[in-house]
């Protein structure tokens, strides 16, 4: 369990303590005593204690290029989806969303196609990303206010973030985590979520922070909605493909090639593709997890009214003023 001294500072801590886990805590009714998944309040937020090294490092030593797009979510916002769809239009020159057979979605899960930052700098293994060509496509849980300033304050790197309406957050959140733990308590992570210390918590502020930041600057910040999403895939690849700067010619327009990116891209197709069928296990989640229903409004299956108007609550207070709401 973290410990604070006198100054209410956390350290110092013996170096060879089993690593930055030693200051993390359990989350609510997940993780219980593996160290691996605990949570640690790091700079206003909450985030896998194992993952805090590499953060550091993140800020420290990520070096973006011209051209970089970031994906930026809370997990179990849609990342997969974007990650598919933003891969597909970003790559469409190499990979043409009709030559199917030949797609490499077709082939990988969409976070084999998309790195996550955290996860590759907490393996050791940032020197991949050097090796990308340009533009690079990459992804993070992080929030906008924890993101070194050479992609926050950086015009040429843009983020794309995406957001879900919270109670459908949470019941996606709670089916992902029960494939590794079925016995998790579907009210204890409702608690984590409500009181802020889920993973990438306090969720209000890591959606506010990229709605600031989209407000501030649109040209750098794309903000999208899952349900939007579900509503119109297409009119928001269209968005997606301006904001990267690769829009769609009127030949490519005639030819339906936005159409073919979101059949690819669509919750059916990847679903049944063999690389995420259950048997396909890889570290540290197997492909399957991440393709559920892909709904909106499931929470009314799981949650309680007095939990909906909870949660409820606390968006519309921790919100408010913002512009942004979810009603
Ligand atoms: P549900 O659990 O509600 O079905 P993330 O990718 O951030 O982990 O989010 C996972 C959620 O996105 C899951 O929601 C999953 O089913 C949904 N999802 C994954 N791929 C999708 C797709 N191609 N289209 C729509 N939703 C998708």
């Amino acid at each position: 369990m973290a410990t604070t001294n006198k100054t209410g500072a956390i350290g110092p801590v013996p170096f060879m303590n089993d690593g930055s886990a030693a200051l993390g805590v359990p989350l609510a009714g997940l993780t219980g005593d593996d160290p691996k998944l605990w949570v640690r309040f790091y700079q206003g937020t909450w985030v896998l204690a194992t993952f805090v090294p590499a953060i550091a490092s993140i800020q420290q030593s990520f070096r973006p290029r011209g051209g970089d797009v970031v994906i930026a979510s809370i997990p179990k916002s849609g990342t997969t989806w974007l990650k598919a769809l933003a891969f597909a239009t970003m790559a469409r020159g190499v990979y043409p969303p009709d030559t199917a057979a030949e797609h490499p979605l077709l082939r990988l899960n969409p976070h084999q196609c998309v790195t996550n930052l955290e996860r590759l700098y907490s393996a050791g293994q940032e020197s991949m990303i050097e090796a990308l060509p340009s533009p690079r496509l990459l992804s993070t849980h992080m929030h906008h206010s924890i993101l070194p300033s050479s992609i926050s304050k950086n015009p040429d790197c843009k983020i794309v973030y995406i957001c879900r309406e919270p109670k459908d957050m949470v019941v996606s959140l709670w089916h992902f985590c029960r494939r590794g733990k079925p016995d998790v308590s579907f009210s204890d992570l409702f608690e984590a979520v409500c009181q802020g210390t889920s993973v990438s918590g306090p969720f209000w502020d890591h959606v506010h922070g990229y709605w600031n930041a989209s407000k501030a600057n649109p040209e750098a910040v794309l903000f999208l909605r899952y349900e939007d999403m579900l509503r119109d895939p297409a009119g928001n690849v269209r968005k997606l493909a301006r904001f990267v700067g690769q829009p769609f010619s009127p030949a490519e327009e005639e030819a339906g090639v936005v159409a073919q990116i979101v059949r690819l891209c669509s919750l059916d197709n990847l679903k049944n593709l063999e690389v995420n069928k259950p048997s396909s296990a890889s570290q540290p989640f197997a492909n399957d997890w991440f393709f559920r229903k892909g709904e909106a409004g499931d929470w009314v299956n799981h949650m309680t009214p007095d939990m909906a108007r909870r949660l409820d609550a606390i968006v519309e207070e921790k919100l408010s003023g913002s512009g942004l709401s979810f009603a």
